[in-house]
């Protein structure tokens, strides 16, 4: 049997790409490898949002240049693909500075795999529309499923904050019909899944037609998977906070598989900063969401997203991060050195933040996040608590899953209650994970 290697950089949204690339290609008689060696075609899903991430992806390609050689002198053919948003951004760019690729295909075109491999064997192939036809119409069942499972229910931005790449590689904003999520959603539940993260690059601005012909928003389809048996949990990500409406914030009051758990991405603390991020809402305005969010659901855990040394961020901005991340307190967070990135507005800026300045307020700024996720796990033991279970655990006999919290909880159990939902007494914080024991029901009640 032919074998496909893929492999995911980046977002989640790029993580389910990938698993559907390996659909496609498992209906064309593609099994999935984790050895690249062996792999007939190579798929790399390719992130664009910070230089490092692009730029892993031309070394990964040397690799796979001399990989192809060796197995073309054992008379085996390597097909070298391309995807994600460096395709998106870059084109036909790739194939000058990387001989050994076939195919570029951006992230709304790979449902056209198969055609565009068999394409490649005449000429190397580009593919980066936007194509009118909607890529989850041609697109097989989903496979591999497990128990917590992502879906895409909207995709691109239309918010263009001057550092991100996101709305040129994936352009504008796309809603999926609540019908078309609810259907993909009731397969997964009838084949194990019980948890779905809905995902989309601005997902708290999903506006798409609703069972009844209207528009719906994501409290409305939040509802509306919830209601499908099987489905116990409810997350979403990402989250711009000037589309976190009152019919949101009251959804996570209201229904009860809509997880306790929200990142929503910040940025900075500094009023200055946002604006020139062009954010369009204060430090103070976040501030006062998180009040609202917190009376709605009081055990909320929250995340968020930071940049530091944005063009222009003095000491005292930084500070104002700084002070924003002291007084909220965040269960986990990403923090990231300004990265330019071409084409954007904040590329062109000449203020540019020292290389070394940007490392040291990383450093303050992850150790202050550090302790408070730290904090946060340490204040978990003792608590009573249900653990999703997902799969198996690091040692034999144990098993690993979720809080509602999203925290990672280890605790000995068969691996048959992989699936269950389970009342757990955590003990003990480890570094990465809680551990826990299971409770019987009965006293759990
Ligand atoms: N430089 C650094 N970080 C960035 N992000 C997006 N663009 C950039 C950039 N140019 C971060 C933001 C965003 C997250 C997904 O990546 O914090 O929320
Ligand atoms: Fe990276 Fe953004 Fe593309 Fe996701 S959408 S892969 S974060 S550039």
């Amino acid at each position: 049997m032919k074998k496909a290697f893929v492999r995911s950089y980046g977002c989640q949204m790029n993580a389910y790409d990938a698993a559907r690339m390996a659909d496609v290609l498992g209906q064309e008689g593609y099994a999935a490898t984790d050895s690249v060696e062996e792999a007939d075609i190579v798929v790399l899903n390719t992130c664009h949002i910070r230089e490092k991430a692009a730029e892993k992806v031309y070394s990964e390609l040397g690799r796979l240049r001399v990989l192809k050689g060796e197995r073309k002198l054992a008379g085996q053919d390597t097909r070298i693909v391309v995807a994600g948003c460096v395709a998106q951004a870059e084109g036909s760019e790739i194939l000058a500075r990387a001989p050994a690729v076939d195919v570029v295909v951006g992230p709304q075109s790979y449902h056209r795999l198969p055609e565009l491999l068999a394409r490649s064997r005449e000429t190397r192939v580009v593919d980066t529309e936007f194509p009118v036809e909607d890529k989850f119409d041609h697109l097989p069942a989903r496979r591999n499923k497990g128990v917590s499972a992502f879906l895409t229910v909207q995709e691109g931005c239309d918010k263009f904050c001057a550092f991100c790449v996101v709305p040129y590689t994936r352009g504008a904003e796309v809603s999926r019909s609540v019908a078309a999520v609810t259907a993909e959603a009731a397969k997964l539940a009838e084949a194990g899944v019980r948890e779905i993260t809905l995902i989309g690059q601005n997902v708290n601005a999903y506006h798409g037609e609703g069972l009844d012909g209207g528009s719906a928003g994501l409290a409305d389809l939040t509802r509306a998977v919830a209601a499908i048996p099987g489905i116990g949990r409810i997350r979403y990500t990402t989250s711009h906070p000037n589309d976190m409406g009152e019919d949101l914030i009251r959804a996570h009051a209201e229904i009860p598989a809509l997880m306790p758990y929200l990142h929503l991405p910040v940025q900075s603390g500094s009023d200055r900063v946002l604006q020139a991020m062009n954010r369009k809402h204060t430090g103070e305005q976040y501030r006062r969401l998180i009040e609202r969010i917190r009376a709605a659901r009081p055990d909320i855990a929250l995340s968020s997203d930071f940049i530091v040394g944005f063009p222009g961020e003095t000491e005292a901005e930084f500070e104002d991060t700084m002070r924003l991340v002291a007084d909220i307190g965040f269960q986990s967070a990403f923090s990231f050195k300004y990265s330019p990135r071409p084409g954007t507005p904040a590329a062109d800026r000449e203020d540019a933040v020292p290389e070394s300045v940007k490392s040291e307020r990383l450093a303050a700024l992850q150790a202050l996040l550090d302790r408070q996720r730290h904090a946060y796990q340490n204040a978990a033991v003792g608590s009573l608590t249900e653990v999703l279970v997902e799969k198996v655990g690091r040692h034999p006999g144990q098993v690993a899953g979720k809080t509602p919290h999203l925290l990672a909880v280890q605790f000995e159990a068969p691996a048959s209650s992989i699936g269950r939902f389970v009342a757990v007494r955590i003990v003990e914080a480890g570094a990465n994970s809680l551990f826990g024991e299971a409770v019987p029901r009965a006293e759990a009640a």
